[in-house]
């Protein structure tokens, strides 16, 4: 079972913020995300700036795509996204001319899993050539007294039987990680706990630690 990757979620409201961030952390991790909020707020341009700047890291763009599915991945795969999202209520539709863009580029789009979604749907979306799916316990949900159990375990544990790629993401703390032992998780995907922790290079030296110390 390969080791988790270890992501970082930019959800900055400008670049130069987020590049305080990057400047620390790109080394220390193997994934940059441009967050939805700094791909709303920068605009679609924040991509290739990530692009450009880190070369030796993935790139991930957090549009959350939920319409115009083409259209949107083309724009960040164009500027340089390894890999885009798409929301798991976008129709297939939207979702097949995510992967028609992907494909063309080389690239990959990942479902995002909020809300209500079944397991027959993630069937439907392995026809359609999804490989990755991304289990979310929304900020929101999380501030409103939810938190990390063995529910989601469970959940994140058959997607991975059914063949999917699963990253997970929400409010994830260090001690949360050692809960998806014995699990192949694609990506530990850490936001706010990364970018505004004290010293944020040791922080991430202490996620790649726990991860390393489960999946070795
Ligand atoms: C919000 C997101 C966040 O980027 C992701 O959940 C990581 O953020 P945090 O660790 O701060 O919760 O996609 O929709």
């Amino acid at each position: 079972m390969n080791a988790p990757l270890l992501q970082v979620a930019l959800d900055n409201f400008t670049v130069a913020e987020a590049l305080e961030s990057t400047r620390i952390l790109a080394p220390e991790l193997d994934v940059i995300e441009v967050g939805t909020l700094l791909c709303l707020a920068a605009g679609a341009e924040s991509i290739k700036t990530m692009r450009t700047l880190y070369p030796e890291n993935l790139i991930v763009a957090d549009l959350k795509i939920v319409d115009a599915g083409g259209e949107l991945a083309g724009m960040a795969f164009e500027r340089g996204a390894d890999w885009v999202t798409v929301m798991c209520n976008a129709a297939n539709a939207t979702k097949a001319k995510a992967v028609e863009a992907a494909v063309k580029f080389g690239k990959e789009m990942q479902v995002e899993l909020f809300g209500n979604w079944t397991f027959e749907q993630v069937e439907s979306w392995k026809e359609i050539g999804l490989k990755q799916v991304i289990y979310h316990q929304s900020r929101d949900a999380l501030n409103s007294g939810g938190s990390w159990g063995e529910a989601n375990m469970k959940v994140v544990k058959q997607l991975a039987d059914m063949g999917m790629e699963v990253s997970v993401t929400g409010g994830l703390t260090v001690d949360v990680i050692k809960l998806f032992k014995g699990i192949p998780v694609k990506c530990f995907i850490v936001g706010r706990n990364l970018r505004d922790a004290a010293d944020p290079a040791k922080e991430a030296r202490i996620y790649k630690a726990e991860i390393a110390k489960y999946w070795s």
